[in-house]
Formats: structure tokens, sequence, C-alpha cells
């Protein structure tokens, strides 16, 4: 990318235009620095010899995509005083960009077209009116990428209530971003298929969902991708690579009454998953005995216990250690408890190298809705809150009654149930973001988290390790604070 600075000189500005020249001229995703070819379908393209070949499947991968981050201001900023919310699994990636999973999809070797579906959605809300309803209220998820013959879209399902009538469309898969993909090619029966940062313009069909602020072609953020594409052989081999495969042979994983293989899916918080990876405690996440990291959330495994009608007592394994700048927190030994229709998610917590808190009650969720179905009794996305404990546990930084990240919950009541599939970000990335000093670009995190509660991400710490984090809880605060300064007053 150019840098973004204005050339102060003459001589600047030639090598400037030269250097776009060369970038402009060179493929995007550099897997050969030839066009890419004309195909007159995405279904299949022929090889260098001439012959057809089938697409290959592709199976896991991410689409890192801003949409707009003057969108993402405005929702945020003093206008509109809204804010996002993630669903589906989406995650955020840096200070800016929304991660969505699961890519599924083709990808014809010999013609280079490839198609990907990738989960979850981004849900934006501004304008609250008096009744609690918002007068923006806009939804974009499951995003598609088809590259074909040259040309390139993003698809995605949108919901969108219109300015002033409050008429609400929803359409499923709209052309909304053309994709500038000149110079890509994508021909080659390589495991991988990466674009970066492709130039984005918004589609008349997708001007229609933002009230008119925007005409066809305003320049959307650029769109990166990253997905893995199964060799033929593996085809057949892996039905669904994104499914979470269970161990234990079937009869074995349920019982009556019992189980022995249910999953609760838990992000912990969004901003506090920032926090750790960002620039003050410039940590990261790691994951074991079995846990599982899908980016925005983190699957507890192996769940055995009793589940009646509603009712559910569970342990799970798998634990899940934070670890960064006067910051190291572990939780594990992962209990879910529902009862009367409401949940509770406890956990042994260790901090800082102290002694461990057992069987803390972290949050408690909604679980009235726990659905039987297909075999599973499932509670997706329930909205969690901080109990008492869980505030105390985390060092008081915390409020009782603070939004956490929602928690899903999946019970095999039939031994033949299959689990949903945990996010798959493919092969081409650490789940784990790595810690990132500076963000590249300067719009904040700002926005609200993924329970929808006040954005300040306060430092979730055990008891133990309170005092230890204090001190960067205030930096914390104070950057904060001054990066809000400083959007408002631009
Ligand atoms: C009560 C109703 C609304 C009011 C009073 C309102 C007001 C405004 C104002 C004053 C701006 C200009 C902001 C600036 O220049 O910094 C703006 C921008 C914008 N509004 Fe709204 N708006 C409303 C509803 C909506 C709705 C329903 C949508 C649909 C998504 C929407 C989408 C946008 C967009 C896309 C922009 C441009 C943001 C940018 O990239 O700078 N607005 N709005």
């Amino acid at each position: 990318m150019l840098p973004s600075r204005p050339a102060r000189a003459p001589v600047v500005a030639l090598l400037v235009a030269l250097l776009t020249a060369l970038l402009t001229a060179l493929p995007v995703a550099a897997t050969a620095l030839v066009p890419a070819a004309r195909a007159a379908d995405g279904r299949a393209g022929r090889d260098a010899s001439g012959t057809r070949e089938a697409p290959r499947e592709v199976s896991g991968g991410r689409l890192d995509w801003g949409i707009k981050s003057s969108f993402q201001s405005y929702v945020t900023g003093p206008i509109a005083q809204g804010g996002w919310e993630l669903q589906g699994g989406a995650a955020t990636i840096g200070g800016s960009r929304f991660r969505f999973h699961s890519a599924k999809g083709s990808h014809a070797p010999g013609s280079g077209a490839f198609e990907a579906a990738f989960s979850g959605g981004v849900h934006f809300t501004g304008h609250r009116k008096p009744d609690g309803s918002h007068e923006l209220d806009l939804t974009i998820s499951r995003p598609t990428v088809r590259v074909a013959g040259g040309a390139g879209t993003l698809y995605a399902d949108m919901t969108s209530k219109a300015k002033g009538t409050g008429e609400v469309t929803t359409a499923t898969q709209v052309p909304l971003a053309a994709l500038d993909v000149s110079g890509v090619d994508l021909r080659g029966g390589g495991t991988h298929v990466g674009l970066a940062d492709v130039p984005a313009t918004l589609t008349e069909q997708g001007a229609k969902a933002f009230a008119g602020y925007y005409t066809q072609g305003t320049a959307l953020d650029p769109v990166t991708l990253s997905a893995d594409v199964l060799a033929s052989a593996d085809r057949a081999a892996s039905p669904s690579a994104s499914a979470s495969p269970s161990t234990a042979p079937e009869e074995e994983r349920t019982s009556k009454g019992g189980f022995t293989e249910a999953v609760v899916d838990w992000g912990v918080r969004r901003t506090f998953r920032e926090y750790v990876t960002g620039s003050i405690a410039q940590g990261s996440w790691k994951l074991a005995d079995g846990a599982q990291d899908g980016g925005a959330l983190f699957r507890f495994p192996h769940g055995k216990g009793a589940y009646d009608a509603g009712s559910l007592d569970a342990a799970f394994a798998g634990t899940l250690r934070f670890t960064g700048r006067h910051l190291d927190l572990t939780l594990g030994g992962v209990r879910v408890a529902v009862k009367d229709g409401r949940g509770t998610l406890s956990a042994d917590v260790t901090g800082g190298g102290r002694a461990v808190a057992k069987g803390v009650p972290l949050v408690t969720f909604d679980a009235s809705r726990i659905e039987e179905k297909d075999g599973l009794a499932a509670v997706a996305e329930a909205p969690a809150k901080l109990t008492a404990e869980g505030a105390k546990a985390f060092g008081g930084m915390y409020q009782e009654g603070t939004g956490m990240d929602p928690v899903s919950l999946a019970v095999p009541l039939d031994a033949k149930a299959a689990l949903p599939p945990l996010p798959d970000l493919g092969s081409g990335a650490s789940a784990a973001p790595s810690p990132s000093p500076a963000e590249p670009r300067t719009k904040s995190a700002a926005s609200s988290s993924a329970s929808g509660s006040a954005s300040f991400p306060v430092v979730p710490v055990a008891a133990a390790a309170a005092v230890v984090v204090a001190a960067a809880v205030a930096t914390f605060l104070v950057t904060r604070r001054r990066r809000a300064t400083s959007r408002a007053t631009q």
C-alpha cells in the first residue's frame, strides 16, 4: 500500500506516481505474474494441457473487511451515537476491521475462478429513538466473494431500515461491492488463495442500504481474504473440514440423560481480547487441554454431565490463558449450570501465579430459549452478564451486570448429533492474533461490544492480579480518553 502522507516535493510525487503505476501493474495475489484468465463461468477451467479440470473445494478461511471506516466512525460518533455488535462468530481484527470466517466455496485451478462464502455478520445501530428502537439499523452478514473472468464482486445478506419511513428491507446475497481485481491471477493448483487489500466500491444495490448518503462507486474499505483449497483427494476424505470432530465414539457421546461431548463457546469479551493483543498489554492468548480457538470465541469441549428438560449441569475440558504486560489470567475447569431458564458459566480462575479460585460463577445468561433440535439441546449466542462473584473475581474492575460476550451451548442428546462448527479461520492465520504495538489506522475499537454494553473495556483480571494490572488499566483509560477526544474534535 502507498503511504497516505502527501508528497512534499515534486520528485517525491513523481516517485509515488511511478510506484503507483508499478503496483497497479502487479497482481494483488501473487500466484503468477500474468493477467487473470477470462473464465466463461465460475465452475471449472482448463489446465495448462487444455483439459477440463473440476473445481476444488474451498474450506476454511477468513475475510477481513472494515466495510467503510467513515461509516464506523459516523455510527459510533456524536451524530448517530450508536454502535455495532458482532453476530455469528464474526470477530474484530486490528482497530477497524471485521473478520468473517469459515470460507466455503470453490476454486477452479485452470481458470482461476474463485468463490467463497464466509460466515458471521455485523449489526449497526444508531439514532436511538425514545422507544428504544433505532432509526439506523443495518445488518451486513455472510459476505461472499466471487472472482471470475477478470471481475470481482462481494455479495452479502443485508437488512436495512429506510430513513424516514422506517421500512425494513431484507435481501440475501445482494451485490454490495465491486472489487477491482485487475491484475489478480488466481490460476494454479495451490492449497491456498489469498487476496490482499483489494479496492472495493459500492454497487447501486449496495448504496440503497445507506439511506442515500453514499452513491454507486463510493470507495469502501479494501478487502483482504485468505482461504484454504482442498486437494481433490481431500474432498472425499474431508466432507466438512470446519465441523468440529468429536473424538469419542458415538455410543459414548450420550447415555440416558447424560452426555460426554457437549461444548460451550464463549469469547469472554471482545474489548478484552483487543486489550490483551493491543498496544497496552501487548500480549496474546493460548488454549490448552483441548480448548479450541474460533477467533472471536473459545470452545471448551468434551462437556460431561446431565441434561433433563432444559436443566443442565456440565463440566467442560480446556484452559484459556491470557498473558501480557502485567497480565496473566487463566480460566479452566469451566462448568455450566442451567436451571429455570437461567444459565451460569463458572470457571477456576488463576491470576498472576496465585492460588486458583475454584468454581467462580463468572456470567449468567438467558437459557430460557434452550432449543432441542437435530439431536442437540442448544443455546445460541445468549447475552451474558457478569455476576457479583464474577465482578469480585475480576478484581472489581468490572461492575456486576456488565455485558460480556454471549454464551453458546450445544449438548448432544442423540449420539449422531453434529455439533455446530467452530469458526474456521483457515490455515493461513494463527487464530490468536499476535501483539500489535500500534494500530495501523486511527479508529479505535470504541464501538459497542458484542454484548452491546458500554465501549470502555474494563480489564477483567483475577482478584489476585487486580493490583498488578491497575497501572496498565490507568494507562489504557488515559489512552482511550485521548483517542476519544481526538476523534470528537476531528
Ligand atoms: C434520524 C435519522 C438520521 C439523521 C438525523 C442522520 C444524520 C446524518 C448526518 C448529519 C450525517 C452527516 C455526518 C457527517 O457529515 O459527519 C449523516 C451521515 C450518514 N448517515 Fe445518517 N442520519 C440518519 C439516519 C441514517 C440512516 C437510517 C442511515 C442508514 C444506514 C444513515 C446512514 C448514513 C451514512 C452512510 C452517512 C455517511 C457517513 C460517512 O461515511 O461519513 N443515516 N447522517
